[in-house]
């Protein structure tokens, strides 16, 4: 008997599968090129450093960003916020995020509370998850250095409305930092009309690299005030020990995962040729299909936003009596059906809509190469889980 065809619907930790592009450019740079960035005279290590300048470019395309922005890597998401957080936050400093944060927002933010005397402040949301830009107003206070907001929950998928958080910052001095893990390559993230001063994401993500790189893109005035928080070898003024001051490499010590930002470079330039209002048209029909075929499902809670509001390809649901955790497990065992379940590292968010205690949730994220025959598979899944008495 044949097993059942993969189906993967956890976008949201990983794409997959890549684009075949991405993984004939990793193949190619590991069998062709292999040569570190930024450290040699000959062909190939010259041709990997252009391949670097062309990636920033493309990816500075992706979110309209300024020829004077910066386009840092960094080995994951994580890093990035990380880089942003703890390279601005200085004692005394007041920050602002909110209940919908990933824990590589708030974890960052709870060592510099306990740490480094900064406070924070937690905007709280509404029951779907998202965020008043007038409760981000009334949080500032004079000592207010930074706010940092995920543009998409990685829970219920809610957009948040970050160029109106946007508008109100432009009166103040803090910096603006936007957790865009989950919109690049899904949902158009614009630095210009959000007035962001540093966007973070993921490259393995919807940017649909491998994993092992991540993006910090910053503002130039902003970059100024950030220190690097990993100090060494850069390949540049190696006469000195001191830090260099050049960008990148001041942020950029130690040899990048240069396979992985090969593939980015495939990626991106898969999303530019698709078109990512396309690529979110796409996620948009596959989660209304999956919202009201859940909600038709008797047992079955869906959180989060209703399908035709700002959205991407993340739904979250609950089948009453079951924990999500088996519910996964059986999914993965009888229909190779893959989702994640539990907390999605925001228990936070759980706790804001009522899921913690439940042990959370399970949730289906899609990418590009999700069909509607996913969806369906899924609902037929979940409709048997549902009827049973017990597990069945
Ligand atoms: C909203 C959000 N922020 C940050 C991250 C961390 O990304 P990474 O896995 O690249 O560190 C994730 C990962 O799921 C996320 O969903």
């Amino acid at each position: 008997m044949s097993s059942p065809r993969r189906i993967y619907l956890d976008n949201a930790a990983t794409s997959w599968p890549k684009p075949e592009s991405v993984y004939q450019a990793v193949e190619h740079f590991q069998r062709t090129i292999g040569a570190p960035a930024g450290r040699g005279a000959y062909a190939e290590a010259i041709q990997v450093a252009r391949q670097l300048d062309r990636t920033r470019q493309a990816a500075l395309e992706l979110v309209n960003g300024r020829r004077d922005d910066s386009v840092l890597f960094t080995p994951s998401c994580t890093a990035a916020l990380n880089l942003a957080i703890h390279g601005l936050l200085r004692p005394g400093d007041h920050v602002v995020t909110t209940v919908v944060e990933h824990n590589s927002v708030l974890r960052p933010l709870r060592f510099a509370a306990e740490q480094r005397g900064v406070e924070v402040t937690l905007v709280d949301c509404d029951e779907r998850g998202f965020v008043e830009p007038a409760a981000v107003r009334r949080a500032l206070r004079p000592a207010t250095r930074l706010v940092a907001v995920a543009h998409a929950s990685n829970v219920t998928g809610c957009v948040q409305p970050v160029e109106a958080i946007g508008d109100i910052l432009s009166a103040h001095p803090a910096r603006f930092l936007i957790d865009a893990a989950q919109t690049l390559g899904h949902w158009p993230c614009d630095l210009a009309a959000s007035r962001a001063d540093f966007v973070a994401g993921a490259g393995h993500k919807g940017l649909l690299a491998p994993l092992g790189v991540g993006l910090l893109f910053a503002r130039a005035e902003a970059l100024r005030e950030l220190t690097p928080l990993v100090q060494g070898g850069t390949g540049s003024h190696s006469e000195s020990d001191r830090q260099p001051d050049d960008l990148p490499d001041r942020f950029e010590s130690g040899n990048l995962d240069v396979p992985a930002i090969w593939g980015l470079s495939a990626g991106l330039e898969f999303l530019r040729q698709r078109g990512i209002a396309d690529l979110a048209q796409q996620a948009a029909h596959l989660t209304v299909q999956l919202v009201e075929g859940l909600r038709a499902i008797p047992r079955v809670r869906v959180l989060g936003p209703s399908a035709d509001e700002p959205r991407v390809g993340v739904v979250s649901f609950q089948i009453e009596g079951y924990d999500p955790q088996e519910v996964a497990a059986g999914l993965d065992a009888a229909h190779r059906i893959q989702l994640r379940a539990g907390l999605h590292c925001a228990g936070r968010m759980h706790e804001r809509l009522g899921t913690l205690a439940a042990g959370g949730a399970l949730r289906a994220s899609f990418g590009p190469f999700n069909q509607p025959n996913d969806v369906d598979a899924l609902l037929a899944a979940i409709a048997e889980f549902a009827a049973a008495e017990s597990f069945p």
